[in-house]
């Protein structure tokens, strides 16, 4: 039985940056607070908690001469406003590939054209971006942007830019692409989905094809988490989705002739240890008790 780890998994370089972030503004000991959760991921958030820092829901609640730290999904313009008239120090984690988003979309509609973006409605990162638009629209998808467009007045010459979410797969963001294409004469395209994701997507999914069980860890919440687990399932018949260990449920791992693992970008190196030591030491004792069970037969 063999147990592999992706190379990809756990933390981005965005997440590990504002992690950093935190965990320096909380060495520093001078008042702080996360506006929202500043990745992602309930462990990591309770351990800056145990670091001092808590979080806030609103800008509002920021406490007069308190530093803020942005998340690294971004926020809106008129939260930066916000703050900003309140005179708090903005400590901004915002991942720089969101960053460009907000540049590419606040561009678009200084130019007059209409800004598309292609992302989970509700997600805090699509939510920002659209807050850097006066007109932003959302698309969960192609079936969304074709009814967006049969109901647009004059499709065809609409100028339309289109982004994606970072953590997008490849498939929503090409069908969106060809949609757009066939409908308009003046749609323009920015392939946002970062790098690091597409890298750890496609090696999730070679890895999920070797294997007859996959483990994903990330947090429930983590957007990227429960994409990963969506492509895995697609070519793997078991895969589980844990946020920790011990949610791990190792039935069937006896008849598994191959295992993997891999991790969302928000997702700890710790737990990924704990998910992956606990996983080899029962693959241990499996091949223990199948070696007595040989040597006993014989
Ligand atoms: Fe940034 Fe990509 Fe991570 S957008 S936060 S490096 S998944």
């Amino acid at each position: 039985m063999k147990l592999e780890l992706a190379r990809s998994a756990g933390f981005c370089y965005g997440v590990r940056r504002a992690v950093e972030l935190a965990e320096q503004a909380a060495a520093q000991g001078t008042p702080c607070v996360m506006l929202g959760s500043i990745i992602h991921n309930q462990a990591v958030i309770g351990r800056l908690a145990e670091q001092g820092l808590r979080s806030v829901k609103t800008p509002e609640e920021v406490p007069d001469g308190a530093s803020v730290i942005i998340r690294s999904h971004g926020e809106s313009r008129a939260v930066y406003k916000t703050l900003e008239s309140r005179g708090a120090q903005i400590l901004d984690a915002t991942c720089p590939n969101v960053t460009r988003i907000h540049e590419i979309v606040r561009q678009a509609e200084e130019q007059g054209r209409r800004p598309v973006i292609v992302g989970t409605p509700d997600h805090p990162e699509v939510t920002a971006i659209a807050g850097w638009c006066r007109e932003p629209v959302v698309v969960s998808g192609a079936e969304a942007l074709e009814k967006w467009l049969l109901e647009a007045p004059d499709r065809r010459n609409l100028p339309i830019t289109l982004v994606s979410q970072t953590t997008s797969t490849r498939k929503i963001w090409d069908d969106c692409v060809k949609k757009a294409k066939k409908e308009c004469t003046n749609a323009e395209f920015f392939d946002t989905i970062c790098g690091a994701t597409s890298k750890r997507q496609e090696e999730a999914r070679q890895l999920a094809e070797k294997c007859s069980m996959m483990v994903v860890i990330g947090d429930s919440q983590s957007s990227n988490t429960k994409r990963l687990a969506e492509l895995c399932r697609e070519v793997c018949p078991r895969v589980q989705l844990i946020e920790s260990a011990e949610e791990l449920d190792l039935t069937g791992l006896p008849q598994a002739d191959m295992v993997g693992i891999t991790a969302g970008a928000s997702t700890p190196a710790w737990i990924i240890k704990e998910v992956y030591d606990k996983m080899s030491e029962e693959i241990m004792e499996i091949e223990q008790s199948f070696a007595e069970m040989l040597e006993e037969s014989i």
